[in-house]
């Protein structure tokens, strides 16, 4: 099986959480990280060669930071210019069916922030509807996404634990 990390973070220098997951990651047999800020800090995005990565993986993680209720830019840029019509969607646009999409974010605040009574008073997973509208649309399988709440004050075995977590998840779909 082989799995594609799409790893968006704009300062990884400064990451911590996203940092430990793709630590965790980084050895995963079948796995290809792919550093999209590091590959486009100009946001001049390769198509083809994404494009071709997307065609080649059975499942894309989406790692990231979560940034105004959302994901850092250049992942929307990603999303706007890689998934065209004919390619992604469309009716010659078949070559994501069936591939697996799992999103992994990382929040400032805590989980309590995103209860029905907390500051946001919505969780996550509904905040991530328009991801999931995507993949669907796509024809490819939503999965269940994984979510680190609580950055800002979490220590780094927490964030250890959540990057084990998730490898064991994406093994467990090999
Ligand atoms: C521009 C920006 C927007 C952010 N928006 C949110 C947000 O909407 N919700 C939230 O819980 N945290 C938000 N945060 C906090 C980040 O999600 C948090 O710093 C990140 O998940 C920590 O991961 P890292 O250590 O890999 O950078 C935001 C941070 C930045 C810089």
């Amino acid at each position: 099986m082989t799995i594609l990390i799409q790893f968006i973070h704009p300062y990884p220098e400064r990451s911590r959480a996203n940092h430990a997951v793709l630590d965790a990651l980084r050895d995963l047999p079948g796995a290809r990280v792919n550093d999209l800020y590091a590959l486009y800090p100009n946001f001049y995005i390769d198509i083809q060669r994404e494009q071709a990565l997307l065609m080649e993986a059975d499942v894309v993680l989406f790692q990231h930071p979560f940034y105004w209720y959302s994901c850092p830019a250049l992942l929307k840029e990603w999303i706007d210019v890689v998934l065209e019509q004919d390619f992604a969607y469309g009716a010659k646009g078949l070559a994501l069916r069936g591939k697996r999409w799992l999103h992994s974010v990382t929040t400032g605040m805590p989980a309590t922030a995103y209860a029905p009574d907390g500051i946001n008073g919505i969780a996550v997973a509904e905040l991530l509807k328009p991801f999931e509208l995507t993949a669907c649309f796509c024809g490819m399988t939503w999965l269940e996404p994984m979510i680190f709440h609580g950055a800002y004050a979490a220590d780094e075995a927490q964030m250890a634990r959540y990057g084990q977590a998730l490898r064991r998840r994406l093994e467990t779909l090999a």
